[in-house]
């Protein structure tokens, strides 16, 4: 026999089992940004080229090797979604949503696709949630999206989470210290990985990203943007941290953090969580007070994050709750077509109930209901009244088939 076909690398197919789990984690994040004013946004899963090489910027891993790019049939490039700021970005200038009271908040969850070396944490496809709040450049909205994000990893359980927060400062002090960081990667060019070297002049700051060794040790060496805001932005930073203190928030600040999309400018931050293992970043995020702009809008501030669904359930990891069902309808042969009346009738009065459908013996369907963690069952006889019995207790009674809807609905709490 042949194996058939497989999913494509770096992807994954979502069973009942786990999309339980992933609902759960989707139900919390949309009840808590409901409650903090952000609306859904759905974009489509592929737009024009041109927004992620000039949204993501054409010198970041993700536009230059990472995205998956492809000519319609009409000779479009068209790119499947990377990351979800600069699509949410487009549609706000798109909508008119500048015209809106502002700040406008929106949150969304879907595919995303990146041409990664898949490993455990990192895929090809991943679902993303994100929230973006857009219009305001005020301290306030940065601590907000933060304690968000913060309370929903709180809110799912998710332990040995590290918050890391830092700086990028405004375009205009990064460019001098680009120049500044330039100048030091050059003083030191041998030490560096090649990588790093060929990289030096387009994006310096990567290298804080390296792993290699001798570029760790120039590194630490080297001046951080932190070191070198400008009076506004240091005021801003100050503001965020004690915005974050009042709110019980616990971060480390790190002036070597840089992010793998071009668009931020001051804050950015990043989840990791110690039960992941190299990928360990289960949500990350910041300021990109250029993008809206960048792509045709107004100027507008603005400020969000994305988290990785996989990430947060291997962080999570927990088991998933047993299933619980309200019936489960056991009938002889005969029977069948009454167990399926009494289902129908059951589940219209909001009921979870099923019956066998594999042609099981009595035997084989008392283990279907118990593996269903049925609260109650029927047993369906020829000739005889139905019998309900409580999985619980044990205890059996005589229900007439018109009573069952409410005799069986759990008591309204
Ligand atoms: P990002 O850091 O590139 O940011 O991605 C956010 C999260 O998506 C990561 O922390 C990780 O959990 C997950 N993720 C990224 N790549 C993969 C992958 N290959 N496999 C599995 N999970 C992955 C952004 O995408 C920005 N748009 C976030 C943002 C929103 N910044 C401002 N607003």
């Amino acid at each position: 026999m042949s194996r058939g076909f497989q999913v494509p690398r770096g992807t994954f197919d979502i069973t009942p089992a786990d999309s339980a789990r992933r609902a759960r984690i989707l139900e919390a994040a949309s009840r808590l940004l409901s409650r903090a004013g952000y609306g859904r946004i759905e974009t489509p899963a592929f737009e024009d080229t041109e927004l992620f090489a000039r949204g993501v910027g054409q010198a970041t891993e993700i536009v230059r090797k990472e995205m998956f790019t492809f000519a319609d049939h009409g000779g479009r490039s068209i790119t499947l979604r990377p990351e979800g700021t600069a699509p949410i970005c487009r549609a706000y200038v798109e909508h008119g949503m500048h015209k809106l009271p502002q700040p406008v908040k929106l949150w969304y969850s879907g595919p995303f696709f990146r041409y990664e070396a898949p490993q455990a944490g990192r895929y090809r496809q991943f679902a993303q949630i994100g929230a973006e709040a857009i219009g305001s450049d005020s301290p306030l909205l940065d601590a907000e999206a933060i304690l968000l994000l913060w309370d929903l990893i709180a809110e799912l359980g998710i332990d040995g989470v590290e918050l890391r927060l830092g700086s990028l400062g405004s375009p205009a002090s990064r460019a001098a210290y680009r120049e500044e960081l330039a100048d030091h990667l050059g003083k030191h060019s041998e030490e560096l990985s090649k990588d790093v070297r060929d990289r030096m002049a387009e994006n310096p700051l990567r290298a804080f990203d390296s792993d290699h060794e001798g570029t760790k040790r120039v590194m630490a060496q080297a001046p951080t943007m932190l070191e070198r805001l400008d009076a506004q932005d240091a005021e801003h930073f100050e503001a965020l941290k004690g915005l974050l203190d009042e709110n019980g928030v616990t971060y480390r600040v790190d002036g070597t953090l840089v992010r793998g999309l071009d668009y931020y400018t001051r804050t950015v931050f990043e989840f990791t969580c110690d039960r992941l293992g190299a990928q360990s970043g289960i949500g990350g995020g910041g300021r990109y007070d250029g993008l809206v702009e960048q792509l045709g809008g107004p100027a507008t501030p603005a400020v969000g994050w994305a988290a990785g669904i996989e990430r947060l359930l291997i962080a999570l990891d927990a088991p998933e709750p047993e299933a619980q069902s309200d019936v489960f309808v056991m009938a002889e042969d005969s029977e069948r077509p009454r167990a399926l009346a009494i289902v129908t009738r059951l589940r219209r009065a909001g009921l979870s109930a099923d019956l066998d459908l594999a042609g099981r013996s009595r035997k084989g369907q008392m283990k279907q209901a118990d593996r269903r963690g049925a609260r109650h069952t029927l047993i369906l006889q020829a000739g005889e009244p139905t019998i309900v019995r409580d999985m619980n207790s044990g205890e059996q009674r005589e229900v007439a088939d018109e009573h069952l809807a409410d005799e069986l609905s759990p008591p309204s709490a």
